[in-house]
């Protein structure tokens, strides 16, 4: 998989992209490429943005600036790309990202654009495939989301996880039947009086399955 990240702040996705998973993604042959939208603008001083028509407060992203960003990574016309490519917009107004949208973007290569301000021009939907949010609230910018959402696409792409029973056990996987992961415990077996279900030390691997299946429907309280 090939994922285009366009931003104004790429230096915001190093840490990121330093990471593990990241990492062995990378060495497995997929690629993450960085693109600053200011890099490719068309207009004079590194414009990028603009005041919003109609008046109000902010600026907003200029749908020439990204058309000329999509047009200089990728040839052609901007509103071509997403015959080839899944164009995303993260945004708040988008569809929520969930564990199947995340396996459904590690199909094919991927294109995530980040807003920043009070976000993209609104005539970016001739160049978009889908638009996506992490959660029902309001970030400064795409950029966590853009990496939220890597990260999420990322660990569904085969390989990447050394182990492959912890992403199929993990949490919100359709075999959890949308409940959340069993409880984790290590060492020690007891710290401040606080014990580790004595299940769990039987060495008993039936009874440890048997729990563990009992731990993951509902849940959500911690007392
Ligand atoms: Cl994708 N962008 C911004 N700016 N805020 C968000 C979001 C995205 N998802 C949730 N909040």
């Amino acid at each position: 998989m090939r994922c285009d990240v366009f931003t104004l702040f790429p230096q915001a996705f190093d840490w990121y992209l330093s990471q593990v998973h990241l990492r062995s993604a990378l060495d497995l042959g997929h690629e993450v490429v960085l693109h600053n939208y200011r890099d490719t603008t068309p207009l004079s001083h590194l414009q990028v943005d603009d005041t919003p028509y109609g008046g109000g407060a902010g600026m907003v992203l200029r749908i020439d600036v990204v058309c000329a960003a999509l047009e200089a990574a990728f040839g052609g016309d901007a509103a071509e790309v997403r015959r080839e490519r899944r164009v995303v917009e993260l945004t708040p107004k988008g569809r929520q990202l969930d564990d199947a949208l995340a396996g459904d973007l590690a199909g094919g290569d991927l294109v995530l654009l980040c807003g920043r301000y009070e976000g993209i021009d609104e005539r970016v939907t001739n160049v978009l495939s889908d638009r996506v949010s992490i959660g029902p609230y309001v970030l400064s910018g795409g950029e966590v989301p853009a990496m939220a959402v890597l990260d999420a696409v990322v660990r569904k792409l085969p390989g990447v996880i050394s182990n492959p029973d912890s992403v199929v056990s993990e949490s919100h996987a359709p075999e959890l039947a949308g409940g959340t992961e069993y409880p984790q415990y290590t060492r020690p077996a007891e710290f401040l009086g606080w014990t580790v279900p004595e299940v769990l030390l039987s060495g008993d691997h039936g009874r440890v399955a048997r729990w563990r299946a009992g731990q993951v429907r509902g849940g959500g309280s911690t007392g």
